[in-house]
Formats: structure tokens, C-alpha cells, sequence
């Protein structure tokens, strides 16, 4: 279930280009500004509708252009399943499966588990919980059918308590009473969900990702509902309601959940270094990709933006180590081809790469 391939028209420095990646390791290198990053961009935006660098879609179609286009071809045992997305100036999205429009990104978004690692990624561990949040989701997003459609429901009730709190109608706590059943009932559904995916999450992560990481000694991982393990609910819910209304909005459910790692009682962050923080987010991710891989009947991809940067040769080599855990499709961009190596060396797969200049891919 890998990407076969990839074609972009538009898509910021690239003006058309075309790409066969092997279902193994796809080596894109070149120097700065040639548009490595534009590429592994374009397969993210391929699966999520957005992109993982700018919420502006006029940044990313080419200058002077109307529309930038993105065509794939996943293949799923025999067949080939061709999807696309263009985005236009105006901000029209035009969504295509098997030559079908869809109306969806969701759709897309099944077809193909994608996540990416950045240099920046390992800030993960610093910023708000949104991000961790995001993490977990998408991985339940792709190995629990109900989750998108709890956390949907959910997510209208919440708008619904928040709005109420916010504009205080007349008889606005009767009608948060009322709206409290169901805000708990879905809470719950996504709790028990987000729950069970974190054991199975953990277990894995601390069976095999343990090896590679030395690191993980007294490492401890631990999951923050939403509010406190010790009271229900719908008390939290009950107990803060005049904080929640003095605020006008919801302090307390799944959709303030987080999940935090530390060492001997004290927080990764403020105890790993750059380069250790970089590896345990490897790790998360590989984890991610090898529980939807065993779950799914799914192949992820992997992005893996600018390589080498900050990583030591051992580390590396505990990257590739790492990588070696789960069967993704992996993207790897790096401006020297060679500095990877080490990375590349453990996973034992098939290699291909790719020299990228000024938006132009050079064969051979
Ligand atoms: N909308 C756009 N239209 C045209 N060119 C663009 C647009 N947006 C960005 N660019 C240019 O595209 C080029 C490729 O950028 P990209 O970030 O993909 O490079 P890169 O190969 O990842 O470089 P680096 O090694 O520095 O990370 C850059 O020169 C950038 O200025
Ligand atoms: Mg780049």
C-alpha cells in the first residue's frame, strides 16, 4: 500500500514533476532551496488537505500561478488507486479518488496514514498540549473506525457548552444540564478509546523500541484525560461550571487531554538533550506507523525532513535502527546523499534516490 507515484504542477518552486518512489527508502537530496522540503510537503498535503509548514495555501502555489495540482497513485495490492488535490488562489479545493470527486478529506486522509519529522519536530515536547493531542488522534483516526465520528459529535456539543457559556442565555444552565448528558457520554466513548490505544501505544513502544534506546531507562509515559482520574466527569464538569462560565469555555473533557514523558520523576524536557529528544520522537512515530501497520491492514508513510541535521553518527545508526521496526515507506531528504548512511544501513530496504535541482528532478 505504498505511493507508486507522485506528479506536482505548481507546487511552490516545483512547475511539474514526476516521481516513482520505491515502497522502501526514497533518498531526495539536493542543495538548499531546491525544493526537497516542497516535495515531502506535497505528499503531506496529499493525506492530511493541508500543509505541515503554512496555513496559507497562496504561499505554496507556485508564484504567478492559479492553482497548484498534486496527483498520486496508491497502490493496494493489485490495484492502483490514482487520488488527487488541487487548491486554487481563490482557496477552492478540488479533491479526486479513482476519478471520483469527493467532497472529503477524510476520504484521503484514509487511504494513507502520513506523518513527518522535521527538525523542529522534537519541540513536540515543549509546546501545548494541542500537538501531543493531534499525535494520538491521528493514530486512533487510523486504527479505531468509530473515533472520527465520536470525535466529531464531540466536538458540536462542545461549540453548543461553549457557546452557551459564552453568550448566557436566559436559562443557559438548565440547557448545559441538558447538553452535559450527551458532552459525557461521547467524553467517555473517546476516553475509553484514547485509553486502550496508550497501553497498546506503551507497549509497544517500551517492548521494542526499548533496544535501540538506552535512553529509556526510567522513562515513563503518562496520559492526562481531561480532567482528573479520581472524579467523574460529569462532577468536574459540575464543579467548574462558574469558572467555565466566568470564562466562556469548557475547562475540562477529552479535548484537553495530553500525555507527557519523564525521567526519574522529572519532565524529558528539561532533562534529555536535543539529540535525545530528537530520538525519543523518532521512536514515538515509528511506534505510531508499526501499531497502524499491525492493526490496519494500512502502510504508512514516513517523512523525514533535512535528516542529518543535529544527529550524531551513533545517532543515526539508532535511527536507522529504529526505522528498521516498522515497514512504512519512507521519505528521507538530506543535502548530501551520502550523510545518511548510517541511517539507512540498518533498515535493510530497497533504496532509491533522488537529485532534486531547482524544482527539477536530474536523472541519470
Ligand atoms: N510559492 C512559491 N512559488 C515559487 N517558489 C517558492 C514558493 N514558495 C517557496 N518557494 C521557493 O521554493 C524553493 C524550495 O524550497 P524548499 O523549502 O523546498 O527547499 P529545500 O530544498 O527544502 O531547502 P533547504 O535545504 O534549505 O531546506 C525555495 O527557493 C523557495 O524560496
Ligand atoms: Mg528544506
Amino acid at each position: 500500500m505504498s505511493l507508486s507515484h507522485l506528479s506536482l504542477k505548481c507546487f511552490r518552486n516545483i512547475e511539474a514533476l514526476t516521481l516513482e518512489p520505491v515502497n522502501g527508502v526514497n533518498i531526495i537530496y539536493g542543495e538548499n532551496g531546491s525544493g526537497k522540503t516542497s516535495l515531502l510537503e506535497a505528499i503531506y498535503y496529499l493525506s492530511h488537505g493541508k500543509s505541515f509548514r503554512t496555513p496559507k495555501h497562496k504561499s505554496i502555489i507556485a508564484h504567478q500561478q492559479e492553482q497548484f495540482v498534486i496527483h498520486g497513485r496508491k497502490k493496494i495490492h493489485d490495484l492502483s488507486i490514482p487520488i488527487g488535490i488541487s487548491k486554487t488562489q481563490t482557496g477552492e479545493t478540488n479533491l479526486k479518488i479513482q476519478g471520483k470527486a469527493s467532497r472529503k478529506i477524510s476520504e484521503l486522509a484514509q487511504l494513507m496514514p502520513v506523518q513527518i519529522i522535521t527538525p523542529e519536530s522534537y519541540s513536540l515536547f515543549f509546546g501545548g498540549p494541542k500537538e501531543r493531542r493531534k499525535f494520538l488522534d491521528l493514530g486512533l483516526f487510523h486504527v479505531e473506525h468509530e473515533f472520527f465520528f465520536l470525535w466529531q459529535s464531540f466536538n458540536k456539543v462542545l461549540k453548543q457548552r461553549n457557546a452557551l457559556l459564552k453568550t448566557k442565555p436566559k436559562n443557559y444552565f438548565d440547557q448545559i444540564k441538558f447538553w452535559d448528558k450527551e458532552f459525557v457520554r461521547l467524553a467517555e466513548e473517546i476516553n475509553k478509546l484514547r485509553l486502550a490505544y496508550i497501553s497498546r501505544f506503551k507497549q509497544q513502544f517500551f517492548d521494542k523500541m526499548c533496544a535501540e534506546l538506552t535512553l529509556v531507562r526510567d522513562l515513563e509515559m503518562t496520559f492526562n484525560a481531561g480532567w482528573k482520574e479520581t472524579e467523574s466527569l460529569a462532577d468536574a464538569l459540575e464543579q467548574n461550571f462558574e469558572r467555565d462560565a466566568r470564562q466562556g469555555f469548557t475547562s475540562k473533557g477529552p479535548h484537553k487531554a495530553d500525555f507527557s514523558f519523564s525521567v526519574a520523576g522529572n519532565s524529558v524536557e528539561n532533562t534529555f538533550s536535543r539529540g535525545q529528544l530528537k530520538l525519543l520522537l523518532y521512536a514515538l512515530k515509528v511506534t505510531q506507523n508499526s501499531l497502524i501497520e499491525s492493526e490496519t491492514d494500512k502502510q504508512s508513510i514516513l517523512l523525514i525532513d533535512d535528516l542529518p541535521s543535529e544527529l550524531g553518527e551513533d545517532t543515526k545508526e539508532k535511527v536507522g535502527q529504529l526505522l528498521a521496526h516498522c515497514s512504512s515507506q519512507i521519505f528521507i531528504s538530506s543535502i548530501l546523499s551520502e550523510s545518511i548512511s548510517a541511517v539507512v544501513e540498518p533498515m535493510q530496504r530497497e533504496l532509491q534516490m533522488f537529485h532534486v535541482k531547482h524544482g527539477n528532478l536530474i536523472t541519470r
